[in-house]
């Protein structure tokens, strides 16, 4: 019996209209654009004004992906979204976005992986489709991150935006292309690195939790710089051993978008040319869940990714966690 595989068939996005350069940053935090080019990579981001919630970027993300292959909100029948900062504990951030774009037939939920969120659902997505249950799941990654940033810590004040991006996942027409093969991996040994420690079940919001900064994100970067780049670069290399591709096969790398030296020493471990690494990150930073897919995006956007190109995609987050996909491009150059 012959697998049905599942194919990316339209990619959307949204960006908030604030931008933050980063010599918006030197007027409120002790930190200068030459060290956050060369530390990071990141020259600006986007910042969600607040109030508004991940639900008000992730169902305009939905509604731009729908619009652009011309599918219904109605015709979806699943909704999942990779986030670390939704609207709330709940409801999910799914619920939301299903009322707002009124995708009346869907049923759907969060999915908590830290930045692996989005590969994370885009995997699981590709299974309800393999499966043959359901043949149009939406797969949004969502996060607005500026909530988790205190300028009392300006290492990490500098690396995140705000922003979505939001797939399409539909029964590939040609058996050949679409999400050939995926590795997810989690690890609690980085529960201590990368956290937000407040706010949940072992630590609710109380005053103490509040003057101890526990609401906002903590990580001890040169320990998360290093999980990086081994286990992204290895997730990635297993996909091209696993699928007997040599580097002159690939025709494009979309590594999740942490820190441009992450994303470099990756492509050095891997021994493959940066033109055929797809980066973003000066332009929008940290998005989290959302940089896969906003590289997607992007990548659509430029014309370098035309039908049957061989993707690797592979993301590296809080937990750990991590992943690695391979796929070959299903949509037509527009
Ligand atoms: N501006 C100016 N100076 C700064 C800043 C800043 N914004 N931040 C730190 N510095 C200073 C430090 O105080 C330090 O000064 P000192 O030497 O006088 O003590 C100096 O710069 C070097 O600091 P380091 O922390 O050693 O800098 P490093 O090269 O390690 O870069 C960084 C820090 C950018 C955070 C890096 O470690 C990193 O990117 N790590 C990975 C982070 C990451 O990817 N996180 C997200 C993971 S994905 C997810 O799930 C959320």
């Amino acid at each position: 019996m012959s697998l049905t595989r599942a194919a990316i068939t339209s990619v959307g996005r949204f960006l908030p209209k604030r931008i933050l350069t980063n010599k918006d940053l030197e007027g409120i935090i002790d930190t200068s654009d030459e060290w956050i080019v060369q530390r990071t990579g990141i020259r600006s981001r986007h910042c969600l004004e607040p109030g508004l919630g991940n639900s008000y970027m992730a169902s305009r993300a939905a509604k731009d992906c729908l619009k652009r292959v011309g599918v219904l909100p109605s015709e979806i029948d699943t909704i999942i979204v990779g986030t670390i900062s939704p609207d709330m504990f709940f409801p999910s951030t799914a619920c939301l976005v299903q009322k707002m774009i009124r995708a009346n037939n869907a049923w759907g939920f969060d999915l908590s992986a830290g930045c692996s969120g989005f590969l994370f659902a885009l995997t699981t997505g590709t299974m309800f489709i393999e499966s043959g249950r359901y043949k149009k799941v939406l797969v949004i990654g969502s996060d607005v991150n500026t909530i988790y940033l205190t300028p009392e810590d300006r290492s990490t004040y500098v690396l995140f935006g705000d922003g979505a991006g939001a797939v399409l996942l539909e029964p590939s027409v040609d058996p050949d292309l679409g999400i050939i093969d995926f590795e997810k991996r989690i690890d609690g040994v980085g529960e201590p690195y990368l956290q937000v420690k407040g706010g949940g079940s072992r630590r609710p919001a109380t005053l103490e939790t509040v003057k101890n900064n526990e609401h906002f994100v903590y990580q001890d970067g040169k320990t998360v710089f290093k999980y990086a780049v081994k286990n992204m670069a290895d997730v990635a290399v297993a996909m091209m051993e696993r699928n007997n591709l040599q580097n002159s096969d690939l025709d494009l790398f979309v590594p999740h978008q942490a820190n441009l030296r992450i994303i470099e020493a990756c492509a050095k471990r891997m021994d493959l040319d940066i033109s055929k690494v797809i980066i973003n990150i000066d332009k929008y930073a940290n998005t989290t869940c959302g940089t896969i897919p906003l590289c997607l995006y992007d990548a659509v956007d430029q014309g370098r990714l035309k039908k049957g190109d061989r993707v690797i995609i592979a993301s590296f987050g809080a937990g750990f966690s991590w992943g690695g996909v391979y796929l070959r491009w299903a949509m037509n150059s527009t």
